[in-house]
């Protein structure tokens, strides 16, 4: 029995990462980078053993189903692979974020599931080898390896595909995220599959393309220089860009229900008011809202005219992905 135990945290992207060159190896269009954050995360321990018949997985305490299964199994061949090993794996997964909701729970469900499987296998990877391990499970979750500011250096073959800590001389401590709870249901269309459709379809996807490295070079210039104003900028002009694509596809969609436009028109209303904040999306209807610490109380006391306290939850930077012990069976 190899067992391995280990807990990722969910990350937002500032600059998103949207379409695909490689498929199967999950090799991006662009650039990304992102903010890791300590309030969302998942923890999986994973269990390979000649005595399993099949891969099991156990998310939030339900027994998946093949689907489900089949798509994590996809991700264990990978790694027994890297390790020689064929035996079947049990998979038990904790997210203490809501699943398939657009709050991220594939970057750390994905990042945690290749730290378990590194540990289990006694893999031995690099922090950059697990990066490149996780994004073959989801894009995104190569960037949850790291805390802080992350960026996603898209390559172009599996070894040059990988994220990375960028430089901040730990500015991320001065900063927030507060999340605007919108709907924590399962969204209709996959992060996978609105970004295959985008892509294969929208006749917006070649803007799409064409500005990302420039905001990419923003956003780290604000990051060198701490510049809030520049990054918040870059940020909410960046996400808007990448929901249009999704409009312009064949048939086309949108991630953004009612209340997210209520909600962004909120954040640019207490900007207004001087308060300096910034929202920015993911494939699903919440709100996030970069901000600074120390403007985090007055604003959520704004957002309160107007959403409930259960529905704000307020982030801030947080750490890359850990090795956990296994508690011992008794
Ligand atoms: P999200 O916005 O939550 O990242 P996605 O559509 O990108 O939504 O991905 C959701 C999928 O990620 C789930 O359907 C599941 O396949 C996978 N996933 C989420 N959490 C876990 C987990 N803890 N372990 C393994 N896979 C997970
Ligand atoms: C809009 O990483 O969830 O959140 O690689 O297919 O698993 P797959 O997709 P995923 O896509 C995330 C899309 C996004 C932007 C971002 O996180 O960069
Ligand atoms: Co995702």
């Amino acid at each position: 029995m190899y067992n391995g135990k280990a807990r990722a945290y969910t990350n937002i992207a500032l600059i998103k990462y949207w379409g695909k060159k490689d498929k199967e190896l999950i090799l991006p269009m662009n650039n990304s980078l992102s903010l890791t954050l300590d309030a969302f995360y998942t923890e999986t321990s994973v269990s390979f053993s000649p005595y399993h018949t099949k891969d099991s997985f156990v998310l939030d305490g339900q027994l998946q189903d093949e689907k489900a299964t089949a798509k994590v199994s996809r991700f264990l061949d990978i790694a027994r692979k890297k390790a020689g090993v064929n035996d079947f794996a049990q998979v038990e997964s904790q997210n203490f974020v809501p699943t398939a909701a657009g709050l991220a729970s594939s970057a750390s469900g994905l990042a945690a599931l290749a730290g378990a499987c590194n540990d289990a296998l006694q893999l031995g990877l690099s922090e950059k080898e697990l990066s490149q391990l996780a994004r073959r499970g989801s894009g995104s979750a190569c960037r949850s390896v790291f805390g802080g500011f992350v960026e996603w250096e898209k390559g172009h073959s599996d070894d040059t595909s990988y994220a990375q800590v960028v430089p901040s001389d730990d500015w991320e401590e001065e900063l927030a995220m507060i999340f605007i709870l919108i709907n924590d249901q399962q969204k209709d269309v996959s992060s996978r599959d609105g970004m295959e459709r985008t892509v294969a379809t929208s006749d917006f996807y070649d803007g799409w393309l064409e500005t990302v490295s420039r905001d990419i070079q923003t956003a780290k210039q604000a990051i060198a220089a701490k510049d809030f104003q520049a990054l918040g900028e870059v940020t909410e002009a960046n996400g808007l860009k990448m929901h249009a694509t999704t409009l312009a596809a064949t048939p086309p969609f949108t991630y953004w229900s009612p209340d997210s436009l209520k909600a962004m028109n909120k954040v640019r209303q207490i900007r207004q008011t001087g308060l300096a904040c910034y929202f920015t999306m993911d494939a699903g209807p919440n709100v996030k809202v970069l901000c600074q610490k120390k403007d985090v109380s007055a604003i959520l006391a704004a957002l309160q005219e107007d959403f409930t306290k259960e529905q704000l939850t307020c982030a801030y930077a947080g750490e890359g992905l850990k090795s956990l012990e296994m508690e011992v069976a008794k």
